[in-house]
């Protein structure tokens, strides 16, 4: 049989994105379609929506599923992979192609532990990352990345000085806690706690970045409108707790982003401190804190569920080290950050094709 480029592109149609709903033909995604007869060589490139892609084992599989009966036995295959990851940078922060809320709206339920793991687990799996603290009143990333007595340099970028981030576990970093003493208060009042925010996000020299996750401080007053509406954020991610007192706070949070004037897409939710895990009883999921917070809450706003993360001692331990365990390749815990890593990515491609 002769083999015919429009042959192999009708093959490739079968090949369906599950994200785009779309095949990945007229999704525009099959790049450097090229084969040689003698050799039985066919190499491809599939441009994804982003580095981070955990889609990447799926398409390798169908690609070969659907070229093989064309090509017939004997055949290698190469399907490489790159990326243009999708985003919205805006005026304010070029460099910056998303920029991905991390809040909750109730305290000390996980937000700073998820955000400082899930920009480790993004940068492992190949996107430039950044994290900047947006916690003014109580920075906690210095110590959950080692960096306590980090003191960040400065730059001149015409004729204006600029933070230079520090760089830790792969990701580039921002906090007030690297400005200010350690232990030392910082009795910020509302509109000067908005306006530090805003300076140390505009004055940070960033890379070229395609996620910048902001940790956000408790709550849903000035510092997340402002956020919200100066800087529009490709999205927001919600971390609660299974107990009932955790969800009015967090559906106050979603209320909020949610007005009118607001309006920051919801990414979907994160159940942090699901259950306890222990490795003496690995089967076993001791439910303490109660069952199904972050589902119905999923369910009640149409939002999907990201991942239900442990509570497990090691966290404490890592965290209290200045290890994100998402750093850690066996770690179950770490392997579930990997997993919110992919399914953040996959949400904020969503949420962009839909914008679209
Ligand atoms: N999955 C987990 N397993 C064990 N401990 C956890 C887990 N998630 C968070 N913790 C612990 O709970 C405490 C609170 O977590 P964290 O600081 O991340 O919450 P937060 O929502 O950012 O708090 P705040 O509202 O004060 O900013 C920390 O001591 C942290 O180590
Ligand atoms: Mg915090």
């Amino acid at each position: 049989m002769s083999l015919s480029e429009s042959s192999l592109y009708e093959a490739l149609r079968q090949v369906i994105d599950p994200d785009l709903r779309r095949d990945i033909v007229s999704a525009g995604m099959v790049k450097g379609l090229a084969w040689n007869i003698q050799d039985r060589k066919l190499s491809l490139t599939l441009q994804l929506t982003t580095p981070a892609c955990p889609l990447k084992d799926y398409f390798r599989e169908e690609v070969h599923r659907v070229l093989i009966p064309v090509l017939g036995d004997g055949w290698q295959i190469e399907v490489a992979f790159s990326a243009q990851t999708v985003g919205v940078s805006t005026d304010a922060l070029p460099n910056v192609r998303n920029l991905v809320l991390v809040g909750s709206g109730k305290g000390g339920v996980g937000k700073s532990t998820i955000s400082v793991n899930l920009a480790v687990a993004l940068a492992h799996q190949g996107a430039r990352t950044g994290l900047v603290d947006a916690d003014i009143y109580g920075p906690s990333v210095p110590i959950l990345l080692g960096l306590e007595a980090a003191r960040p340099s400065v730059e001149e970028k015409e004729g204006k000085p600029y933070l230079v981030p520090l760089r830790k576990y792969g990701i580039e970093v921002m906090s007030i806690g690297f400005l200010v003493p350690p232990g030392q208060a910082t009795p910020w009042r509302g509109p000067m706690a908005s306006n530090t925010l805003r300076q140390l996000l505009l004055e940070t020299a960033w890379g070229e970045l395609d996620y910048l996750i902001v940790d956000m401080p408790p709550g849903t007053g000035d510092i997340q409108l402002t956020l919200a509406q100066q800087f529009r954020p490709t999205g927001a991610i919600l971390v609660t707790t299974p107990q009932r007192v955790a969800q009015a706070d967090v559906e106050k949070a979603l209320t909020m982003l949610r007005m009118p004037l607001v309006q920051v897409p919801i990414l979907g939710i994160v159940e942090n401190m699901a259950y306890f895990w222990t490795p003496e009883l690995p089967e076993r999921k001791f439910l303490i804190f109660g069952e199904g917070g972050g589902s119905m809450l999923a369910q009640k706003y149409g939002v999907p569920l990201l991942a239900q993360i442990p509570l497990t001692e090691e966290v404490v331990h890592y965290s209290d080290k200045g290890i994100p365990v998402a750093m850690l390749e066996e770690n179950p815990v770490g392997i579930a950050f990997r997993q919110l890593a992919g399914e953040v990515v996959r949400a904020i491609a969503k949420t962009l094709s839909t914008a679209a």
